[in-house]
């Protein structure tokens, strides 16, 4: 009697994955991730049973490299997305790194929940996978969605289930059309706890407007010191940035509107996109940028992709670009464009000092029509 209870008390515990259920995961991911080969699906399903691949015992191996992988990875290559659910169950969520790097968690509650995610649970046999695996092949094959190098695929895992092991890397396709950066964390952790901090800070990290007559800061460290990058562009015809220090912000015109003046001078790439355009930003951004902003004010983006390779987000919206991680953005309508004159110089040392090359700058005066803020930091108390 009890020997029946408890088959079916497993019965009734044992995952259980419908057809149907397997159908419509499969092809989810096959519309999220149109690259993604059979032991893509495969890795992502197993997560789902077994969450991460092996229990974790070196503590300070895995958080280096967490480390390493926040250090080296890049957040304009990554999926969109803070978290996903694996496989068919989502009895495990795939957290993103991009959540650490956009400050929405730190980087030590990530790696504790990996860690108890990891250590909590007793993995299931690799009989119990495989007869799992099994199922889902099954469909798959009656779906003829002609995954690519579906064979050796296949006879891959079946070679690493055959040798009693299971996990296994995502495809090269899958790593570098996607780039994922991501730890397995359990539902329960995930809910009760990163969830809610995550979704937190997503709402608290939105940028609002603020009030130019409300803002306190000091103008000669802001552009002098902290520098700000200079931006503009669309998403269809591109756009690009650089970093400047040399500035002004007050009032012109109209009725004492609120302005700034910028100098570019003739050989940037980013005059191009200023000159075409109606708009252009500037973005303040924190302290830790500093060194992206070195490498900005260094080299053109006529020669290399440097927003991705500054692993800065371009925002498109109120008629320009600016970026995700700015701390402040002010957005400014162009209203006067001229190339400083050689005649207005009051003293030849200021041309032989800044311009031996007579490549006078030609400055921008710009209305300001909106300023964003992450937090209070330029606001009145
Ligand atoms: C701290 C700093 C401040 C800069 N300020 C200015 C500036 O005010 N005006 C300017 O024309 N260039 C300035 N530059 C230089 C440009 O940022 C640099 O030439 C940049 O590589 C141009 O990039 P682009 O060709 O992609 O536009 C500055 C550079 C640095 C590092």
């Amino acid at each position: 009697m009890n020997r029946i209870f408890l088959i079916l008390l497993s019965l009734v515990s044992a995952p259980v994955v419908s057809a149907r259920d397997i159908q419509s995961f499969i092809n989810d991911q096959l519309r999220a991730y149109p690259e993604m080969r059979l032991i893509d699906i495969y890795k992502s399903c197993f997560q789902d049973y077994m969450g991460a691949e092996h229990m974790v015992t070196d503590r300070k191996a895995v958080e280096e490299y967490l480390d390493e992988e926040i250090g080296t990875s890049n957040v304009a290559d990554m999926q969109p997305w803070y978290y996903e659910p694996c496989g068919i169950k989502g009895r495990y969520v795939r957290v993103s790194i991009r959540a650490i790097k956009e400050n929405l968690i730190s980087k030590e509650v990530l790696f504790d929940a990996f860690m108890r995610s990891a250590n909590a649970v007793k993995l299931p046999s690799v009989k119990s996978w495989k007869r799992n695996w099994k199922k889902i092949v099954r469909t798959i094959d009656k779906m003829e969605i002609g995954l690519p190098n579906y064979e050796e695929d296949r006879q891959l895992i079946d070679s690493i289930l055959s040798e009693g092991k299971y996990a296994i890397s995502h495809s090269q396709e899958y790593k570098d059309a996607y780039h994922p950066h991501y730890r397995i964390i359990e539902r329960t952790i995930f809910e009760n706890e990163l969830r809610p901090m995550i979704e937190k800070s997503k709402t608290e990290n939105i940028m609002k407007e603020i009030n130019y007559r409300e803002m306190k800061f000091n103008p000669f460290n802001l552009l002098g010191r902290e520098w700000m990058l200079l931006s503009a562009g669309n998403e269809q015809d591109g756009c690009n940035t650089m970093t400047i220090s040399w500035g002004h912000m007050g009032s012109l015109w109209g009725n004492n509107d609120p302005t700034v003046v910028v100098y570019i001078r003739p050989s940037r790439y980013t005059k191009t996109f200023v000159d075409r355009e109606e708009y252009f930003t500037l973005c303040v951004m924190d302290e830790s940028f500093k060194s992206q902003m070195a490498y900005l004010g260094s080299v053109s983006g006529r020669d290399e992709d440097k927003i991705t390779k500054a692993g800065l987000t371009r925002v498109f919206a109120d008629n320009s670009i600016y970026f995700a991680e700015a701390k402040m953005v002010i957005i400014c309508r162009k209203m006067y464009a001229s190339e400083l004159q050689e005649s207005g110089f009051m003293s030849q040392e200021t041309i032989a000092r800044n311009y031996p090359e007579k490549d006078f700058h030609t400055m921008y005066v710009g209305k300001i029509e909106k300023i964003l803020a992450r937090d209070g930091e330029y606001l009145r108390k």
